[in-house]
């Protein structure tokens, strides 16, 4: 029994309140099971998410809360009715660790629509036990949610596709912006998601126009990034030449925002995807969607056999994210620098080299 609770025992970065502040915490996992993987953490992106998790922008945050969904490890324990990964292995873990398994969306691989659907952090698993996320040194998660992580990725530049790639690619697929070459497709806000979702773009043959708040990411845009164009939202006379250009637009802002400009881009029959989670409602303007035949719709990142699909396809055209590598004792400057958009792009933890050091520094304290 002492021995389970020991191998049980985690060590993690958990905000307390709604000030979102990081620091130390100790915490139990869960036991681990025959359909179990076991697994230490290397890598964590800093996703939109987390933030906004940590300050309870949603009213859904339960405190003591471990963020992190962006999880790149090994496999260090395997549980006996897994045969798809062994310890050893190099493993990917997403937003979600737990579906029913039976209803409609589970049935069509779309886990993320399940309604019972279990998020990485901010969760229990059916035991009690409190869900907590990759800011911490290992995870327990049932196999069907560990995706295997493809040899030509970099387990650091890598771990940010985890969230940001699948919530850009599955809209890219269901919405058909795939089906033929050459679509205009317009991504506004150039960060975490954005600048995955330019690349993911490229790679599907999309022309790709970057819509941002201010030119600051302009160059990088295009010379980095391969973003075909650039179009500055307070520009007006750039905004006015570019209505009725473009077939998609995905919405990535975080923040309150009008939608009214993002419609008037979109051709007739254009689709405007949210994939952006602001706080309050967005007001969503009915006349130019009726007038051009137009579509709003949202989407939340993909179920597990998509998940693995875009790993290899990211993998096979060399697409990563551009990271800042960060050390854990960084993330609250970090968390700050993410709400002021100071990124490029994604900020990575550096966990299995940094979450270690703090522990042994604590044990001699
Ligand atoms: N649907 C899903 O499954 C899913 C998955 C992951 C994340 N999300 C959500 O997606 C959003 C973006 O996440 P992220 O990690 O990409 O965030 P991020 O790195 O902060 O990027 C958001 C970008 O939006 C733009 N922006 C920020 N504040 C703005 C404002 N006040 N007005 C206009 N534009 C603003 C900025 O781009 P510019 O500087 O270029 O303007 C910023 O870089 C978050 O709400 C997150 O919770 C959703
Ligand atoms: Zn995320
Ligand atoms: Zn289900």
């Amino acid at each position: 029994m002492t021995k389970s609770l020991d191998c049980n025992k985690a060590f993690g970065w958990a905000a307390n309140d709604t000030s979102g502040i990081l620091s130390p915490f100790h915490f139990s996992r869960r036991d681990h099971g025959d359909n179990d993987v076991t697994v230490k953490i290397l890598f964590c992106g800093v996703c939109h998410s987390d933030l906004h998790m940590i300050k309870n922008d949603w009213g859904l945050s339960h405190y003591p809360l471990i963020p992190g969904h962006e999880i790149v490890g090994i496999a260090t324990k395997v549980g006996k009715n897994v045969t798809k990964f062994k310890e050893g292995d190099r493993v990917g873990v997403g937003v979600i660790i737990g579906s029913c398994q039976s209803c409609e969306s589970c049935n069509q691989d779309l886990e993320n629509y399940c309604p019972e659907f279990v998020f990485t952090y901010n969760s229990s698993s059916p035991d009690g036990t409190r869900n907590h996320g990759g800011y911490s040194d290992k995870i327990v998660v049932d196999h069907r949610f560990v995706l295997s992580f493809p040899d030509g990725l970099p387990s650091d530049s890598g771990a940010p596709l985890l969230c940001a790639g699948i919530t850009m690619y599955s809209p890219m697929k269901y919405y058909g912006m795939t089906e033929e070459k050459g679509k205009h497709l317009g991504v506004n806000g150039l960060g975490g998601l954005g600048h995955i979702a330019v690349k993911i773009a490229k790679a599907f043959g999309l022309k790709v126009t970057v819509i941002s708040r201010s030119s600051d990411k302009e160059r990088e845009a295009i010379d980095r990034l391969g973003a075909d164009s650039f179009l500055v939202t307070t520009d007006s006379q750039k905004m006015k030449e570019a209505i009725g250009t473009m077939d998609f637009v995905m919405d990535t802002v975080a923040a309150d925002h009008s939608l009214l400009p993002l419609i008037n881009l979109l051709k007739v029959n254009g689709k405007l995807v949210t994939v952006g989670l602001p706080e309050k409602p967005l007001e969503l303007p009915i006349f130019p969607l009726v007038l051009g035949r137009k579509m709003v719709g949202g989407s939340q990142i993909g179920g597990m056999k998509e998940t693995q699909e875009m790993l290899d396809f990211c993998a096979k055209h060399n697409i990563v994210a551009d990271i800042e590598l960060i050390k854990m004792s960084d993330i609250n400057s970090a968390m700050d620098r993410l709400a002021k958009s100071d990124v490029r792009y994604r900020f990575v933890i550096d966990v299995a080299n940094s979450m270690n050091l703090l522990e042994s520094a604590e044990s001699k304290l």
